[in-house]
């Protein structure tokens, strides 16, 4: 099968930074794949995340390949792909109501009229499973828990049906039910529209539970790539059989400094 995205030997070097952040990173996302990616603090994830997103800061140099063969072109934040992160806050707009700040995203990447996309942001809240969608398009963000934000900050990611979705510790900050319920979205948003998902995440048992496959980052390398279930049962690279062994709690790993006195 044509892969959806296929990265070829992908680093990136922070300004000022000795080390890579990333380091000559190959990998391939089938269409409708589920990809946990796993690792210690500092590791990488995030840095990957960005990378592939085009929304690394100024500066940092990337080299390697990203490309989208089954696009057939480069894709487009927001479109092609969405992403959300740890902190729903950060990416809506606290003055905006909710009905506004979805509809514009479907406005902006489907170029749809602002009546069309007002009945498209309703149908996106219901599709996230937010309360009374009729009501909730007339709220400000502050008017929802955190695990409801992440829920409208997911109906604006997917509104233009990106072919992939990027969520880097999205479910980290809420607690282990409301969770379980965000990782139940991202199931069925995947079945249903045959989207891809990257799920940058410390939980190894999460990954194990949604993801095809797993890759575990260690010092901004790709150390293992496998499906997730013989990941788990069958690690090959030392730090996994480490990682799943001593069942450490990635967060609270210690950051491995870079930076050049
Ligand atoms: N903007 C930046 N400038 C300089 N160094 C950075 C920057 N962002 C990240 N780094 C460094 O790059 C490395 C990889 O960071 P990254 O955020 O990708 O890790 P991560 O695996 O996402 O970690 P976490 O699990 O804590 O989110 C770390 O050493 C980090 O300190
Ligand atoms: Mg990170």
């Amino acid at each position: 099968m044509t892969a959806l995205l296929h990265l070829t030997e992908l680093s990136v070097t922070y300004p000022r930074q000795a080390e890579p952040a990333l380091d000559a990173v190959s990998l391939d996302i089938a269409p409708g794949e589920k990809l946990a990616i796993i690792g210690e603090s500092g590791s990488g994830k995030s840095t990957l995340a960005l990378a592939l997103a085009g929304l690394l800061p100024r500066g940092a140099r990337l080299s390697g390949n990203i490309t989208w063969p089954s696009l057939g072109r480069s894709a487009r934040a927001g479109a092609d792909f969405g992403m959300v992160f740890q902190d729903p806050g950060a990416s809506l707009n606290p003055v905006l109501r909710i009905g506004e700040q979805v509809a514009e995203a479907a406005q902006r990447h489907l170029g749809l009229d602002w009546e069309k996309a007002g009945i498209l942001a309703l149908e996106l809240l219901g599709r996230v499973r937010i309360p009374d969608p009729e009501l909730a398009m007339r709220a400000y963000p502050h008017q929802f828990s955190g695990g409801q934000r992440q829920r409208i900050a997911i109906a604006a990611a997917i509104a233009a049906r990106p072919r992939l979705l990027i969520a880097d510790e999205a479910t980290s900050a809420l607690d282990v039910l409301v969770q379980a319920e965000i990782v139940a979205l991202f199931r069925d948003l995947c079945a249903a529209d045959g989207m891809a998902l990257i799920l940058i995440t410390h939980d190894i048992a999460l990954a194990a539970s949604l993801a095809d496959r797993i890759a575990v980052m260690h010092q901004a390398r790709l150390v293992e790539l496998a499906p997730a279930l013989q990941l788990v049962e069958t690690p090959q690279a030392d730090y996994t059989r480490h990682l799943l062994g001593t069942h450490i709690d990635l967060t609270d790993t210690p950051r491995i400094g870079r930076t050049v006195p």
